[in-house]
């Protein structure tokens, strides 16, 4: 009896862990917020509470919230129009405060995880040397690698099967590729029983790091800024190493998490890979001017 007790409580463990390791976060569409298009500062309306929360998500509404006179409330507040106008400058919309179709539309496109910086009202981004146009930023305290760090390992660590198994090794190995060719760092691949600087792997839903995924579309992956060395892709996305119409291209998001790693945050030119959002079916995989430019200002030149 105690014998068939000890041996059923593993098993137990295991159902438990995986179910917990299943729950996917119920994730805000366009729809869960469309009745709030066209509301504005003052309004109390039905849903506003859950998209206050959703901005905070985004990295906006964050700094003056706490503590603050609304906050959980229903009520559209000066802090939240100042977070949307902060988002539409970001994401060169029409800065009026108010959500307007256009702005709803963006802010729940798949994307990155991590939060933006909110460049609009962050006066801490500025302090190292920027190129004129330059929308690159960094993470706040300019986060970086220790100079004397150049080369950095990486393995694959999961919690789930991994989507296009053959083909991550490659993916990644581009993808990294990239980012070595113009900066001072190297990259190598070490076995997964050996400790390495990045560890990438495959999760669903909440996965032990306070960041739970959210089913397909959405957030599509996060990495953690120096040193942290954590890439996490979500598994429930349609990934794709030659994406249709929708699926989304494994080896873009790579190369943008990877900037991610060495330091980098989201940048307001649409076209640099470190752009927070990625469309289905599209590929974005070259780093572009404003990413080469970020990199070198961060660590200097080659
Ligand atoms: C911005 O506002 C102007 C005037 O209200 C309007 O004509 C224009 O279509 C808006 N642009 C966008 C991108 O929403
Ligand atoms: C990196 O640079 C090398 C040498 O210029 C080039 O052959 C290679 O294609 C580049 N890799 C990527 C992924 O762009
Ligand atoms: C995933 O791909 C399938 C087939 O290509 C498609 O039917 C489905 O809508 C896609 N899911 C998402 C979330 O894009
Ligand atoms: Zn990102
Ligand atoms: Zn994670």
């Amino acid at each position: 009896m105690a014998s068939q007790t000890s041996s059923a409580m593993p098993l137990l463990f295991l159902l438990l862990h995986m179910v917990v390791l299943r729950t996917v976060e119920s994730k805000p569409t366009a729809e869960t917020f469309r009745h709030l298009v066209g509301c504005r500062r003052g309004r109390i309306v039905e849903g506003v509470n859950e998209f206050k929360q959703f901005v905070k998500k985004l990295g906006y509404l964050s700094h003056r919230n706490g503590g603050g006179k609304h906050g959980e409330d229903n009520e559209f507040d000066e802090d939240l129009e100042s977070a949307i106008r902060a988002y539409q400058a970001n994401y060169q919309l029409n800065a009026t405060g108010s959500l307007d179709a256009a702005t709803l539309k963006q802010m729940t496109k798949p994307r990155c995880g991590i939060a933006d910086v909110m460049v609009h009202g962050n006066k801490n981004s500025k302090s190292i040397y920027r190129f004129g146009t330059a929308r690159y930023e960094f993470f706040l305290g300019n986060l970086k690698w220790p100079l004397s760090k150049t080369h950095l390992t990486y393995n694959f660590r999961s919690s789930v099967d991994v989507p296009l198994d053959e083909d991550i090794r490659s993916v990644c190995f581009r993808a990294f590729e990239r980012w070595a060719n113009v900066s001072r760092f190297t990259f190598e691949e070490v076995s997964e029983d050996y400790f390495a600087d990045i560890e990438i792997g495959f999760h669903s839903g909440d996965h032990g790091d306070g960041n739970p995924f959210d089913g397909p579309q959405g957030t599509l992956a996060h990495a953690s800024p120096p040193t942290g060395g954590k890439l996490h892709y979500d598994a429930d996305e349609n990934w794709s190493t030659d994406p249709g119409p929708d699926e989304i291209d494994l080896e873009s998001v790579t190369v943008h998490e990877i900037g991610h790693l060495l330091g980098l945050q989201h940048s307001m030119a649409p076209d640099a890979v470190m752009y927070a959002y990625f469309d289905s079916g599209v590929t974005k995989r070259r780093l572009n001017r404003d990413d080469v430019h970020g990199i070198r200002a961060l660590y200097g030149l080659l």
